[in-house]
């Protein structure tokens, strides 16, 4: 299955050409969060690629919280492709993804049941964890979430695709035997 995952668009319409562009022969869209500006324009965005006919699994970023308690609620009545991520656990292809926001990076991490061991896990998060070049800016900045970082050490997800640092100091990290991928402003193909 191919999976075109994205994080931090903010609705541009730049990136949202690429997302189309690139999503031909995908399964799925998953964003990693901000795809709308400061919680706006996200009508226009969704309007744009709903004629691609595809799934997309995404969990909030900052730029949602504005609304957050019913902003995807909201998002996934009106349109009926938009699957919330957020504490769940979904599997698609080979591969099981599971998602938190970036009020739970922020504030606690749910614990996931339903895992299995024989699928590769895709842990989605809006934060990197801390502690990772991923996470860093290009001043050293550290920008990550300590208890993303504690989760990921625990459970160790084969991925983890994040955003949220536009400019990081690597795009990909490793902790243990998790492969972090920031994906900030950018969408990238994953096969599973
Ligand atoms: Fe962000």
């Amino acid at each position: 299955m191919k999976i075109l995952a994205f994080s931090d668009n903010h609705a541009s319409f730049g990136l949202t050409r690429q997302i189309i562009e690139q999503s031909k022969g995908a399964d799925a869209l998953v964003s990693a969060g901000d795809f709308t500006h400061f919680g706006q324009f996200w009508e226009e965005f969704l309007e744009k690629i709903a004629s691609l006919n595809l799934p997309l699994y995404l969990v909030s970023g900052n730029h949602e919280l504005s609304s957050y308690s019913d902003f995807l609620k909201q998002a996934s009545e009106r349109y009926s492709f938009v699957r919330d991520l957020e504490n769940r656990v979904i599997s698609l292809g080979d591969a099981q993804f599971f998602g938190c926001s970036y009020l739970d990076s922020e504030e606690g991490i749910s614990s996931f049941t339903g895992l299995s061991g024989e699928k590769t896990s895709v842990f989605v998060t809006h934060c990197p964890p801390s502690g990772c070049l991923s996470a860093r800016n290009q001043k050293g900045q550290d920008g990550g979430s300590s208890l993303v970082r504690k989760f990921v050490q625990e459970v160790q997800p084969d991925l983890v695709l994040c955003g949220h640092i536009h400019d990081p100091m690597e795009r990909e990290s490793v902790i243990g035997k998790s492969r972090i991928i920031n994906l900030a402003c950018r969408c990238r193909v994953f096969e599973f």
